[in-house]
Parts: structure tokens; sequence; C-alpha cells
């Protein structure tokens, strides 16, 4: 192992993740305790709730990201925590239990960006992602283009005025039912609908390409998320299906869907790159775009932004699926980072807190 070592500790929504990670980028243990399933059960996250699931869960979970890995408490360099953005109450239960370890043991803490984490996770394998570089943060709550400068420097590009693309794809999957089929019960919405939308045309449906009229970096799914909504409602009524079941053109519209999202995310991400290269934001022989969070899970999403990368002469990164979803391996990453260029980790327990978004 090379050092520091770091424990790293994400609660900051439905996903207890902790994990151990060295200098060298060697991911030592990596456990994540989902609450997927309940949250599929109550039609979406309810924050008491998670809470209450990360609580119980906290504490079994970073004992055993310390024995997988095989170290004590007391071996760590830091432990490192997400205090934003997120849901506050899951947050906060990550913190105490990161405070408390870092009490015991006497160790720093340091405080993490979730968003900046996904960012950075793809260096751990690939280290010739050297700053600055551009990256696509698209998950279920956000939606970003910035460039990262340095570990703790972000020149935010454009975000979502609304809607996220996560969000927009769990809605859907939701109001086309598609966990009554068996294939899609125990999957994220997201990918309900990449895997249905693999059997559809993606042009069956007509969908509207958002800020077509801006000439910013700025995103919308709102609207994407509404006029699916309308087609699942006129699509029900026209083949009449019964209150359970799913309607014979969903796969369809997952895929109209699907390309939708990808055209606008395609779309932005080209004007991003006109603005870095017109501004001299990153340098001429090492133009890169990272994409990460958990809709960088979708090969058809990824592959259109491969695409983009190929025509303007960029190469695109994007971590492994287990590394875009949420997970404790990339704040322990981002706390290595942090150490290495000095920035990571106080002492002073007390006044690291969460900035809820
Ligand atoms: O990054 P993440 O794990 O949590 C947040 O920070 O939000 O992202 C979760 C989101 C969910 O909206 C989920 O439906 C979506 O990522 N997702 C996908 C896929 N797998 C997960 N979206 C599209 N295609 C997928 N294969
Ligand atoms: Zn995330």
């Amino acid at each position: 192992v090379r050092r520091p070592l770091v424990l790293g500790i994400e609660t900051s929504c439905d996903d207890t993740g902790c994990a151990v990670v060295d200098g060298a980028g060697r991911v030592l243990s990596d456990v994540v305790h989902s609450q997927l399933q309940v949250h599929l059960d109550h039609g979406g996250i309810i924050p008491p709730i998670a809470r209450d699931l990360h609580a119980q869960n906290i504490g079994a979970a970073a004992e055993r990201a310390l024995r997988d890995a095989g170290v004590s408490l007391a071996e760590l360099d830091a432990v490192a925590v997400t205090v934003r953005p997120g849901l506050s109450l899951s947050l906060l239960v990550g913190l105490r239990h990161a405070r408390l370890l870092a009490r015991q043991a006497s160790l720093p803490l340091i405080p993490v960006h979730h968003m900046r984490a996904h960012a950075l996770t793809v260096r751990m394998a690939a280290p010739e992602v050297a700053f600055p570089f551009l990256t696509l943060l698209i998950s279920g709550g956000h939606c970003l283009l910035a460039v990262a400068q340095a570990p703790d420097r972000f020149l935010l590009l454009g975000a979502s005025r609304d809607d996220a693309p996560g969000e927009a794809l769990d809605k859907a999957a939701r109001r086309l039912k598609l966990r009554n089929l068996p294939e899609c019960a125990t999957l994220a919405g997201g990918r309900a609908v990449e895997l249905l939308a693999a059997r559809g045309d993606p042009h069956a449906f007509e969908f509207p390409l958002p800020l077509s009229q801006y000439r910013d970096c700025s995103f919308s799914f709102a609207g994407l998320k509404f006029t699916a909504q309308k087609l699942a409602a006129s699509e029900e009524q026209r083949h009449d299906v019964v209150a359970s079941g799913v309607i014979p053109t969903a796969a369809d519209l997952c895929a109209s869907l699907q390309h939708a999202v990808a055209r606008h995310l395609c779309h932005r991400t080209q004007r991003a790159m006109d603005y870095c290269q017109a501004r001299g934001l990153l340098p001429d022989g090492a133009r890169r775009l990272v994409v990460s969070g958990g809709v960088a899970c979708n090969g058809y999403i990824t592959a259109c932004l491969r695409r983009v990368g190929e025509a303007l002469g960029f190469e695109v990164y994007v971590p492994p699926p287990r590394l875009c979803t949420d997970n404790g391996v990339m704040i322990a990453w981002k706390g290595v980072e942090l150490l290495r260029v000095g920035r990571g980790g106080t002492r002073d327990l007390d006044s690291v807190d969460i900035e809820a978004r």
C-alpha cells in the first residue's frame, strides 16, 4: 500500500458507501449498502426513511470496509466524508459517524464535495487524465458541465435549470410501471429505461430539443419529463391497458426518451467543448472529457457522447458503472487527491459541517 490511506464515507442520497483507498488508487475495500428496493417500494426517496436506513447501516459498513481492507482505524491517514450536496438528514448521519471515527483514532477529517468526487474518480485508474479537463456530471439529482482545474478548483460552465436527467428517467420508469416487468423489478429507473430502450425505436416518438435557442451550457430536463408523462398517458388511453399493465409501446417510448436525453446532453457538451476551445481553457494536446454520475452507466448516452468527442478532438473517459453510481471509493479517492495537494483534512472536527443544497 502507498500512503495516504483514506477511509471514505458517502451517505448523501440513498446509498451507504464506505471504502478504503490508497495513494496509488488501489481500492482496498468497497462496501455499498443500497436502499434502492425500499425507495422503489415507496415510489421515491423519503428523507427520514433514508436517514434511518443510513443510521442502521453506517456502523457495520465502516467496520466491514476496514476489515475487508485489512487495516485498523489507527493505520489510516484520514477519514473523508461527503458534506455536500445532498439530503441534509442523510449527510448528517455520515458526518457524525466520520467524526466519531476520526475522534477515536485522532485522525484528520476531510470534507468532500460529492459531485467533484464523481469527477475525479476516473484518475484512480487513468492517471493520464491531468488537470485541467472538461467534465460532464449526470446523476439523479444533478447535471452540470465544469472544467476541473485542480482537486479543489472547478470552473462551472453550466448546470440544469430544473431537473436532472436521472430524475426524468426515474419518473418515466415509474409512470410506465416498468417495475411490473420481471427483468426491471430490481433496477434503478434509468437502468430499466435503458434495458427496454434496447428493443425500441428511438425515433418512434418525438421529443423537443430543450434550450435549443440558448447558446450557453445550461440544461433543462423538465420538458422531456413532462413530454414522457404526456405520451405515456395518451398511449395508455390508446391501448386501453389495465391499471398494473405496461403499454405495448413502452420500449419505443423509452428509446425515444433516452435518445432525447442523449441528444440534449450532446448538444450542451458540444457547446462546452467549443467554449473551452475559444477561451483556451484546455491544453491543445490533451483535450479530455470525463463523464460520471449514475446516468453515465448508460451505454447509449455515453456512446453518443463519445461520438461528439471524436468529432471535436476530445478523448472521452467514463469510469466503470460501479464507480459511476454513488460509492465510498470516490469519496476516499477525493480525500487522497486533497491530501496530496496539501488541502485535505482538519483536526478541528467540529468545524466541519454539512452544506445541504
Ligand atoms: O450518481 P447516482 O448514483 O446518485 C446521485 O447522486 O443522484 O445516480 C443515480 C441516478 C438515478 O437517477 C438512476 O436512475 C441513474 O442514475 N442511473 C441510470 C443508469 N443507472 C443508474 N440512468 C441511465 N442509465 C443507466 N444505466
Ligand atoms: Zn452521485
